[in-house]
């Protein structure tokens, strides 16, 4: 009886060490998700505005079936945005940030997003992070724009290739 405790309590703890290194391999340690972004024919400050002026948009509780809404600008200078976005059901917030860089002589530009959740114990997040970023860009139909671009993975964006961004 108790040898067969004993082995199921080691069980456990392996079972949770090895889902916990999966996890730590995989994706980043805090559920969070950076990109970077390029817009080779765009000048930042249009990038800027499409940005500020879909926050300002979706600055609202109407969210629909996704999360599409409860954007909030907290702060804006010349190089970079930050922005609050509540999820609608749980209402977890995650903090994002855009860091606008010209290039080519100001004809493009080129943007670092950061998406992080405020919960310090997050660490899977169905790719809210990366949803958060990357709806603000189709929103905003800047992922239309000519030469855009976008690069990121699973280890600097949490679930990223899993994101359904229709739904989170
Ligand atoms: C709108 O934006 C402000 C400023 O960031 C924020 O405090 C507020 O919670 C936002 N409202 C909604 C409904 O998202």
């Amino acid at each position: 009886m108790m040898n067969s405790k004993l082995f199921l309590a080691v069980l456990a703890m392996v079972c949770a060490e090895e889902a916990f290194s999966f996890l730590l391999n995989q994706y980043p340690l805090h559920a969070s998700c950076k990109t970077k972004w390029d817009w080779p024919s765009t000048a930042c400050a249009d990038v800027v505005s499409a940005l500020e002026a879909q926050i300002a948009k979706w600055n609202n509780t109407e969210c629909g079936s996704g999360e599409k809404c409860g954007y909030g600008l907290t702060s804006k200078t010349s190089t970079q945005l930050q922005a609050k976005h509540v999820t609608p059901v749980k209402h977890y917030v995650d903090d994002l940030t855009f860091t606008f860089k010209p290039e080519g002589g100001g004809s493009g530009c080129q943007v670092d997003g950061y998406s992080t959740s405020e919960t310090w114990y997050a660490v899977l997040d169905y790719s809210t992070n990366y949803c958060n970023l990357h709806n603000l860009i189709t929103g905003a139909g800047l992922d239309k724009v000519s030469g855009y671009s976008e690069q990121t993975s699973d280890s600097i964006c949490t679930q990223f290739s899993s994101a359904n961004c229709e739904k989170y």
